[in-house]
């Protein structure tokens, strides 16, 4: 189900994934504050309109909302359908939505006062230990991370090419950082944007998952700790790099938000939603002619590895 909003013929016009909550839904209040035509997209309807119904009662207009599970095809299409009926084009796409890919072992519990004092590693020391890593839920992060962000693109490229200049923003994390691959030839690889193939990019994911089922991450360099985000993460910023560099026409770049409190981090982080998704909208917000295939930590050009 989509609201009815007009939308004057100059107006920018902007998909936010995952926009129901956390931080895609404060990336998606700040576009539409920035007078940004906003499709608020989510997987679950309910929420969905719920999040758009939320911003409309403090007074933020111009965010309609349309259904989007990036894991499915017929999904991906229905919005492709609707954007190029209703709009013909999409100037920036923000591809927000994301799992943890692995099984939280707590109850959801938004009391903060457990982390009073601690500092930013002990927190994220406390999250590798509330969650258990299974092959499932590693396998469902890559998919949903990398292939599910992936097929949107894909499926949105047409209309992103019929904006003067389609700007991408791919929602990273500092875990996707090279770094916490240990294995020397992969780290290479992926940082060898020149020869990477999105090929290999599969290639590598198929035998991450069959490492992980193993249990022989650590023996092939592999990353732990919230291992398949890391490499969904990892792998999604090597392929913006391939993109960014075969669509000149478009701005493609990655942005890390800063650590957040959100149901993701089971509100762990030090940062407001808001002050995160500032760090996103400045990109989604970069001037036509800024950089591409760029990696932004906390809104500031920053290194892959
Ligand atoms: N929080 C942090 O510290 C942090 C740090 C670095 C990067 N990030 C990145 O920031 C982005 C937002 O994370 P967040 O912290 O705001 O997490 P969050 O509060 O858990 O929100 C995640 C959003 O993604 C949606 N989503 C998950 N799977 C989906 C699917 N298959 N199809 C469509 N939507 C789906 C969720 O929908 P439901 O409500 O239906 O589950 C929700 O709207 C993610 O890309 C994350 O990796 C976060």
């Amino acid at each position: 189900m989509e609201g009815a909003i007009p939308s004057p013929p100059n107006t920018r016009i902007a998909v936010v994934t995952g926009g129901n909550k956390g931080i895609g839904l404060e990336v998606c209040r700040l576009l539409a504050s920035g007078g940004v035509t906003v499709v608020l997209t989510a997987r679950d309807e309910t929420r969905g309109l719920a999040a758009v119904e939320k911003l409309r009662g403090q007074g933020i207009s111009g965010v309609v909302f349309h259904q989007l599970e990036i894991t499915d095809a017929s999904s991906i299409a229905g919005l492709a359908d609707f954007l190029k009926t209703r709009f013909g084009k999409l100037d920036i796409l923000v591809n927000n939505a994301a799992i943890g890919g692995v099984e939280y072992v707590q109850e959801l519990d938004t009391n903060e006062e457990k982390f009073s004092g601690l500092d930013v590693y002990q927190r994220l020391e406390w999250m590798v230990k509330s969650v258990n890593e299974t092959f499932d839920s590693a396998k469902e992060g890559v998919q949903t991370n990398y292939y599910g962000t992936k097929h949107v693109i894909e499926a949105l490229l047409p209309l992103l090419q019929s904006s003067s200049e389609g700007k991408i923003v791919n929602v990273s994390s500092d875990y996707g950082l090279l770094t916490f691959i240990k294995n020397e030839g992969v780290r290479q690889e992926l940082n060898d944007i020149e020869k990477l193939t999105e090929q290999r990019l599969d290639e590598l994911l198929d035998k991450f998952l069959t490492d992980f089922e193993a249990g022989a991450l650590e023996a092939h360099g592999w990353p732990n700790g919230f291992a398949a985000y890391k490499m969904a993460k990892a792998t999604m910023n090597a392929y913006s790099r391939i993109l960014a560099r075969r669509h000149p026409e478009l701005r493609v770049n990655c942005a890390h938000p800063g650590y957040v409190k959100t149901d993701m981090t089971m509100s762990s982080g030090v940062l407001t939603p808001e002050e995160g998704a500032r760090n996103i909208v400045k990109v989604a917000l970069l001037p036509d002619g800024g950089p591409t295939g760029v990696y932004f930590a906390k809104g500031k050009e920053a290194s892959f590895m």
